[in-house]
């Protein structure tokens, strides 16, 4: 109760310092129309911060993207500090059922558990592998609004090849792929009392009770638990975790976003509409903006994000950026033209930004600043991008184009 009292009392303390700050060239209201996106010059991704060009892609590796990795998790998403007592993890498979679907995967309900002397938090992670495929299958991870302990798993009773959340995995287990669902609450509560609760107690030090102001989000903590499923597909023979992507949709799709720039295992990342703190650019401040966010859900990104809104331009960072990281593994950006609150534009401006650093690495980027036509999907790359008719959802025409990119990618000939 005073550990809740405390933590309620900081967060109204910190907006009312950061939201009592004059706004700067912007009137408040929510920005859709191009004409009146603010002038904006991004950070530039290949100068250091001493301000050395960088040429190569060694510079790249060894200076550069560590020096962005760490902006970012200094000052949007939040770092996960070291913990007191090690964690222990434990992986056990609760269930195996190799009729799942018809007969067409097996499903495995793996547990992961995390403890130290703090405190306990389990995830609990879903397997599913094509059983006519052979052995071990790519697999896509992602990142789930559904409870991973819910019926939301279940094979749909009457429409074939789908989950009853709608997921069309039939479709995944056709083309080889497997599947594996992470459940976004299961380390983490999303409000600001249960957010406590979660992961976050086994990492504090002696008497604190809550994040610092650079310490982890609800993003980086969602984005850490994909990482110990990454540990555990380590250790199934099932799945190949050297060609695994990551994706999310909307909130999950900036997660999916920030567990690929950090975790080079990931081999390729998918980000369904993800908007604001995921593939679109800050500066722009169309549709959602840092405001937005952090009054509406102040505990996604860490408190050093606070200080940057209504003062984009002062952020050393910019989406772009993030997507960079991620070189030289593909990545695949998906907006909808009517889902103008994720502003589908600066999505695609970040691809395509990102694209230089592709470029220096070798790998082929967007070459064009205009965003391609509705429903022409940009797939041959190592940046991929589609935007369709519609709004904010996966549909299975996106579905399809993940597909397609992973073909592309995860299954060509070396
Ligand atoms: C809200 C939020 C978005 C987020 C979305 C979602 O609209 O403002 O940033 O992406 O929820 O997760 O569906």
């Amino acid at each position: 109760m005073k550990k809740t009292v405390i933590c309620i009392a900081i967060l109204l303390l910190s907006s009312t310092l950061v939201f009592s700050r004059e706004p700067k060239e912007y009137d408040g209201d929510v920005i859709y129309n191009e004409s009146k996106i603010p002038h904006y010059d991004l950070p530039r991704l290949l100068v250091t911060a001493e301000g050395k060009k960088v040429t190569t892609s060694e510079e790249w590796r060894d200076i550069r993207r560590p020096q962005i990795l760490s902006l970012f998790s200094n000052l949007v998403y939040g770092c996960v500090p070291e913990p007191e007592s090690p964690i222990k993890t434990v992986f056990t498979v609760k269930q195996s059922d190799p009729k799942f679907m018809d007969g067409k995967a097996t499903r495995k309900d793996v547990q992961i558990r995390l403890s130290n002397d703090k405190g306990t938090v389990e995830m609990l992670v879903l397997v599913f592998v094509p059983n006519k495929a052979i052995k071990p299958v790519p697999a896509f991870m992602k990142h789930s609004f559904n409870d991973t302990k819910s019926r939301d798993f279940d094979a749909h009773p009457s429409r074939r090849g789908q989950l009853r959340n709608g997921w069309p995995l039939g479709e995944f287990f056709d083309r080889g792929y497997g599947f594996v669902a992470i459940y976004q609450q299961d380390l983490v509560g999303h409000n600001e009392v249960e957010f406590l609760k979660g992961i976050h107690r086994l990492f504090y030090r002696k008497g604190q009770s809550f994040p610092k102001a650079n310490e982890w989000g609800v993003l980086s903590a969602v984005a850490w638990g994909a990482m110990r499923a990454m540990d555990y597909l380590e250790t199934d023979s099932d799945i190949d975790h050297k060609r695994m992507a990551i994706m999310g949709h909307s909130k999950m799709g900036k997660a999916a976003l920030w567990t690929a720039a950090q975790d080079e295992r990931f081999a390729l990342a998918i980000s369904a509409q993800s908007g604001c703190a995921g593939a679109a650019l800050w500066r722009r401040r169309s549709g959602e903006t840092l405001e937005k966010m952090v009054t509406r859900f102040p505990y996604w990104l860490c408190r050093n994000a606070w200080k940057f809104v209504n003062n984009e331009e002062d952020l050393p960072v910019d989406q772009h950026m993030l997507l960079a990281c991620i070189a030289p593994r593909p990545v695949y950006v998906h907006s909808g033209v009517e889902d103008t609150w994720a502003d589908g534009r600066g999505e695609y401006l970040s691809a395509y930004h990102a694209s230089e650093v592709y470029r220096l690495l070798g790998k082929k980027g967007m070459s064009s600043e205009s965003s391609p036509p509705v429903g022409k999907a940009i797939i041959e790359s190592d940046v991929g991008y589609h935007i369709r008719k519609g709004g904010h959802s996966i549909e299975m025409y996106d579905w399809q184009r993940f597909l397609d990119f992973a073909d592309y990618h995860l299954k060509k000939k070396k």
